[in-house]
């Protein structure tokens, strides 16, 4: 069987691909159903994109690689898209766009574009085998019990990262694209709760607080969430990209700065209420009484017992909470995988390989990471879509020359 395109990966970035790419179009995924990862994202509303998608959000080898894209098929543009098909939405927090709705309208309008461009979905496919001859790429499918081999002039590789083995994430993409000359940088999972070597957490599992968290050139004041087995909530998971192995985390728990002053006013107002009791109006209860065990520092007596050097160094503690993790939950939970094909490689215009006519890699596969928050569906859009045009451009100069 012959197709112009052979798009391996039904996810994010493969059906915007399929959708946009023109000619005839395979899409296969080993999945049952495309786009699963949609589906349970944003607790199933789908943080689709994000409205301050700036270049700075994403973590790669090489900062200016997602700039092209980004610029060329942005957030406006897929917002856009959403709102012809009717998908109402809203902002809920830092830029981050959810639907109202459903996660799966997300998915029905790329399918839906799919089926407009007259793109073949093949689900439950395994993809045995791939090479690349007589400027053809073959592939070797399983389906329903069948072999088939297919023939595309190109190639895309949109089969994601290994985030989430249980949802089906394989490292495919990483070892065709070596098998075609590309380099894979170190992959880590990102965006992951830390775990420690101990269970001190637990007794706070379920408290939130609002934080500024750092590790290594990172920084976020987000909230942190107090698990059975370590930190979570968006500020760790947002810090946990930054973080290598080995290295502490900060997390400053009174990260508007008034602390001390509040507490000084509230000294001079009502100086025998308990430094615990006043503290717990800034910091959840549970954490105010875990803190000389945790952060350090005492939170005995009454407020007005304190002098002003007392406070300042409590207030400073609270401030520069030092910790060194053990590790992260790892693939098993990591929203996302850092690293990838190595950009050095890859045409950041077109996503196309430098040393491969016909070869393309794009969304997660590749090694740009965003942030928490949107960020990484926007990179799938705007990877899938350069590919798609660039696709679409050489179809439209071949038939001209023929
Ligand atoms: P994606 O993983 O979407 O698709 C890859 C496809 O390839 C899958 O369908 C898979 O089945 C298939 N595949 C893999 N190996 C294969 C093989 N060997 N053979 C055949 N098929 C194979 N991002 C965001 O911006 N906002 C959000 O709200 C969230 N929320 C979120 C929640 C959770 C729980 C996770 C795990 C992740 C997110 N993300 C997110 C991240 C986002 O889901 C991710 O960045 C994109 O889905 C990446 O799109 P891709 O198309 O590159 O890969």
């Amino acid at each position: 069987m012959e197709f112009d395109t052979l798009i391996l990966g039904a996810g994010a970035a493969g059906m915007m691909c399929a959708a946009h790419a023109g000619g005839r179009v395979l899409c296969v995924d080993h999945a049952r159903a495309p786009g699963e990862k949609i589906r349970i994202s944003g607790g199933g509303r789908c943080n689709f994109t994000n409205l301050y998608c700036d270049p700075e959000a994403f973590l790669s080898g090489n900062p200016h690689f997602c700039k092209s894209a980004l610029s060329r098929y942005s957030q406006w543009d897929f917002i856009d898209l959403v709102d012809r098909h009717g998908i109402a939405w809203h902002e809920k927090t830092l830029g981050q766009l959810f639907c109202d709705g459903s996660a799966r309208e997300i998915i029905a309008m790329l399918r839906s574009l799919m089926d407009a461009a007259g793109a073949e979905l093949w689900l439950g496919t395994e993809i045995r085998e791939v090479t690349r001859r007589d400027g053809m790429f073959h592939a070797t499918l399983h389906r329903e019990g069948r072999t088939e081999t297919v023939r595309a002039r190109q190639l895309v590789l949109a089969t994601g990262g290994k985030s989430i083995p249980k949802m089906g994430a394989t490292g495919l993409a990483y070892d065709l694209a070596r098998h075609f000359g590309l380099n894979v940088t170190e992959t880590r999972p990102g965006l992951v709760p830390f775990t420690f070597s101990d269970k001190r957490f637990a007794p706070l599992s379920g408290v939130a607080v609002p934080a500024r968290a750092s590790a290594g050139a990172g920084a976020f004041e987000e909230a942190v969430l107090f698990t059975h087995r370590g930190l979570s909530g968006p500020a760790m998971l947002q810090i946990s990209s930054y973080w290598r192995e080995g290295e502490e985390i900060v997390i400053d728990l009174a990260p508007d700065g008034g602390l001390f002053e509040a507490l000084r006013a509230a000294r001079a107002d009502t100086g025998r209420v308990k430094l615990k009791t006043e503290l717990a109006r800034h910091l959840p209860q549970r954490l105010v009484d875990a803190l000389p065990e945790m952060v350090g520092g005492s939170v005995v007596g009454n407020l007005g017992d304190q002098s002003d050097a007392a406070l300042q160094t409590l207030v400073a503690q609270l401030r520069d909470w030092r910790l060194k993790p053990a590790g992260t939950e790892g693939y098993r939970t990591a929203e996302v995988t850092l690293g990838g094909v190595d950009t050095d490689g890859l045409s950041s215009q077109t996503m196309e390989a430098r040393g491969c006519a016909g070869l393309y890699v794009i969304g997660e596969a590749v090694d740009v990471t965003g942030w928490l928050g949107g960020y990484n569906f926007q990179w799938a859009w705007a990877s899938g879509m350069a590919a798609a045009r660039a696709i679409k451009a050489g179809a439209a100069s071949q038939s001209q020359v023929g």
